[in-house]
C-alpha cells in the first residue's frame, strides 16, 4: 500500500485527536489512556509547526490519516539538544512498514534541525514496537519498574536512546 507522508497542519487536527484517542483506547501502548481536550491538538500542532519541528503524518491513498509520529524537543537550555519520541499507526496499517517509514522521517527531520538525541519510552511488553525501535538504532538505556499500574496489572517502562 502506497503512504505519503507530509507534516501535519491544523486542518488535520480532528484526524490526529481521532487517531491518538484510537490507539490510546488499545489500552496497551500509550503512556496513559486520558483523553486530551479537542481543541488541543490544534495548539499541540500548530506549536510543533512554529519550532520548526512539525508531527509527521502519514496518509493512505484515501486521504485518511494512517499513522503519525513526532518529537518533543527539550524545552530548557540544558536538554534542548534532545528529543522525545512519540508514534502510532492505526491498527490496520500495522506490520505494513508504515511505523519504520515514520520513524525514519522522525530521524531524517531531527538531523536537520541539529537534534543530537532522540529518546523514548515504551512499555517492556510492546514488543512491535521494541523491534521497530532497535531496528532503527536506538539501543537500552534502562528500565522504570512498575512505572504503570493499570486495572491492577504493573507493567515496567523501558528507556531508548538514539544518538544523531
Ligand atoms: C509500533 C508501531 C508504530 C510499529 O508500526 P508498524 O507500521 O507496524 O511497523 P513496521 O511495519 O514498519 O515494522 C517495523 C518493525 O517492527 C517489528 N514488528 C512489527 N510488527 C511486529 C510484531 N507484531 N511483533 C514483533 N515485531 C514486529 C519488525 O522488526 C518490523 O521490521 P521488519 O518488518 O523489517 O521485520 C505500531 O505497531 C503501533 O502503532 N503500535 C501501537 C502504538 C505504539 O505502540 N506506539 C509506540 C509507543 S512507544
Amino acid at each position: 500500500m502506497d503512504f505519503t507522508l507530509r507534516p501535519l497542519g491544523t486542518e488535520d487536527a480532528e484526524s490526529m485527536w481521532n487517531l491518538i484517542n484510537e490507539v490510546k483506547d488499545e489500552e496497551k501502548y500509550l503512556f496513559h489512556t486520558l483523553r486530551f481536550p479537542k481543541e488541543g491538538t490544534a495548539r499541540y500542532i500548530e506549536a510543533h509547526n512554529a519550532a520548526g519541528n512539525p508531527v509527521i503524518g502519514a496518509f493512505d491513498a484515501y486521504g485518511r490519516l494512517a499513522g503519525w509520529a513526532d518529537m518533543n524537543r527539550g524545552g530548557f537550555e540544558e536538554i534542548a539538544h534532545t528529543a522525545s519520541l512519540g508514534m502510532g499507526v492505526a491498527k490496520p496499517f500495522r506490520g505494513m512498514g508504515l511505523g519504520s517509514l515514520l520513524l525514519k522521517a522522525c530521524i531524517d527531520s531531527a538531523r536537520r534541525q541539529g537534534i543530537e538525541k532522540i529518546e523514548l519510552e515504551v512499555f517492556a511488553s510492546n514488543a512491535a514496537a521494541r523491534a521497530l525501535y532497535e531496528k532503527m538504532g536506538f539501543v537500552f538505556e534502562g528500565c522504570l519498574k512498575a512505572r504503570r499500574k493499570f486495572k491492577g496489572v504493573y507493567e515496567d517502562m523501558i528507556c531508548m536512546g538514539l544518538f544523531l
